[in-house]
């Protein structure tokens, strides 16, 4: 159903104004079909609100954005909505709903879009966990689960649908560095064996060198640069050294009023 479009996701000359601010200035991203692609940056630059562009929950002030080569920024709700069940998103909190179990969690999508008998369904849910290492938690509760695991769950409801795009908000964030290694692994498996095309936004430059196959540095709404890591960890641009070795004084710092 899906086209084996190249370009997965795109945007052009995409702007994103919050109160006559340009959060996002004129944005033009490439993601290849079947790649990693990182968005770095600092805290409050637009990653999220770029992922939410993408998603089709907020519409651009100006620009476009093509999901599988579909213009998403004419479509009706009711298009966008199928659209959308192509892209798992993983939001930053893991956003699990804690009244429910794990394995409702992870049905959710599931019971909403698909009419699955409850055999097929379970099949389904086990197969989710199972990608994530979370084989067989199906009846526990959200609040039984360490942060790492709870992201695993995120990733797996993100997955019921079996989406071709992830889009991934901070994964690493609040994860001691094995689970933060864990998850790098996870994506990466997810793309060697489903073949997925994958977002992270996120400012873990260590988690990002290891799981990322290009990298683009956003800031004041633009992209500095975009290439594999090591490329622009190899480059001269002082802002982009600035952030990759996470040094206080530099461009990026520059005119900020509170830039600790
Ligand atoms: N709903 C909103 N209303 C007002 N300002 C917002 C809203 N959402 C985001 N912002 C602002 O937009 C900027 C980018 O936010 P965000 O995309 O969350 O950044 P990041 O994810 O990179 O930390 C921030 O300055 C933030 O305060
Ligand atoms: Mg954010």
């Amino acid at each position: 159903m899906t086209p084996a479009t190249q370009l997965p996701i795109e945007t052009e000359d995409l702007t994103y104004l919050i109160g006559g601010e340009a959060i996002l200035d004129g944005l033009d991203l490439r993601v290849r079909r079947g790649e990693i692609f990182a968005v770095m940056g600092r805290s409050g630059t637009g990653k999220t609100t770029l992922l939410r562009l993408i998603m089709g929950l907020v519409p651009p002030s100006s620009g476009r954005i093509r999901v599988n080569s579909v213009d998403i920024t004419d479509l009706q709700e009711r298009d966008l909505d199928e659209l959308r069940k192509d892209m798992g998103m993983v939001f930053q909190s893991a956003a699990l709903f804690d009244s429910m179990t794990v394995g409702e969690n992870v049905a959710f999508a599931l019971v909403e879009h698909r009419r699955l008998a409850a055999s097929e369904l379970a099949t389904r849910v086990g197969e989710c966990l199972h990608m994530v290492d979370m084989a067989g938690t199906e009846d526990l509760m959200p609040a039984q689960l360490s942060g790492g695991m709870r992201k695993r769950v995120g990733v797996a409801r993100a997955l019921a649908l079996e989406p071709h795009i992830m889009l991934y908000d901070e994964p690493t964030a609040g994860l001691d560095p094995i689970s933060a290694a864990a998850s790098d692994e996870l994506i990466r498996r997810l793309r060697d064996n489903v073949g997925v095309t994958s977002v992270i936004v996120s400012h873990d430059v260590q988690s990002l060198r290891r799981v990322s196959d290009r990298a683009a540095l956003l800031h004041r709404g633009r992209f500095l640069a975009v290439g594999p890591i090591e490329e622009l960890e190899a480059g001269s641009d002082p802002a982009i050294v600035q952030f990759l070795s996470g040094v206080h004084a530099g461009p990026l710092t520059e005119g900020d009023p509170h830039n600790s």
